[in-house]
């Protein structure tokens, strides 16, 4: 048993359409070594046995891989610490006595389900854009690794695909734009030679639908880089530019 106390004040929020409002709670015997989210299960068991609604927030895998566990705490997404998810952040951060602002990502194209809970489908709909190599599977396949591919490109490509879709970027972008994730998508698969040959359509169809689903504009500020929890480097948006510009003026 720990003995932290803690003041938190989170967003509830009913429903979509509900207006939602911050909410205060104090928790108690918080040890140093839960992580963020063990501490709300904390306050959850006791809303439960309480007769009350528990708060709803995302989580999956709780060891920084599926990027669902996306809550912006004291006004940075997945709190005070870089390069990390909230499932990896440990109450150590944190001192007795503090007051904790919980609130859900704010994006119009990420809408609220319920209290902490957002719809990250949008995500999804660009990924479905063009985010993937088209394989014939019908016999003569060629293994992967028969292909040589430099030292450099790939490395490059790993860290790209090291991204896990949580919204970060967009949660810390003044304009909400979707570009650092994007730009992941499309770098992983720009580097390497399997991905050269829908390059194009991959490059415009998924800012299209980037587009569509109402994330804002790129305007080089760099908070998304600097609160990506996979360190998603801004070089991807360099060359998703590159991509997108080269595609646009090949176009029939
Ligand atoms: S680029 Fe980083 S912050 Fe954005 S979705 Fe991917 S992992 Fe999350
Ligand atoms: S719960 Fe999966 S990354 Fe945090």
């Amino acid at each position: 048993m720990g003995n932290m106390k803690l003041t938190l004040k989170i967003w509830r929020q009913a429903d979509a359409k509900a207006k939602g409002a911050m909410v205060d709670y104090q928790v108690s015997d918080i040890s140093e070594d839960m992580s963020f989210l063990e501490m709300l299960d904390v306050l959850n068991d006791r809303l439960v046995r309480e007769g009350q609604e528990p708060i709803a927030f995302d989580h999956d895998c709780r060891e920084g891989i599926c990027g669902a566990c996306s809550l912006f705490i004291d006004g940075r997404p997945h709190g005070p610490s870089r390069h990390i998810t909230t499932c990896q952040l440990h109450m150590r951060k944190f001192k007795d006595g503090d007051v904790i602002h919980v609130e859900p990502w704010r994006a119009g194209a990420f809408p609220v389900i319920k209290d902490l809970v957002v719809d990250r489908g949008a995500f999804d709909r660009i990924q479905a854009a063009g985010g993937f190599v088209s394989v014939n599977t019908m016999g003569n396949l060629v293994d992967a690794n028969a292909q040589p591919i430099p030292k450099l490109d790939s490395d490059k490509a790993f860290d790209a695909a090291a991204c896990i879709g949580c919204g970060a970027c967009v949660a810390a972008c003044p304009n909400s734009s979707a570009m650092l994730f994007v730009a992941a998508k499309v770098s992983q698969y720009a580097l390497l030679p399997q991905g050269r040959p829908e390059a194009k359509t991959r490059a415009l169809n998924m800012v299209e639908q980037m587009d569509t689903e109402g994330f804002g504009n790129c305007t080089n500020i760099g908070a998304c880089e600097i609160e990506c929890p996979k360190d998603i480097s801004l070089e991807n948006i360099a060359r998703l530019n590159r991509e997108y510009l080269g595609a646009e003026l090949s176009k029939e």
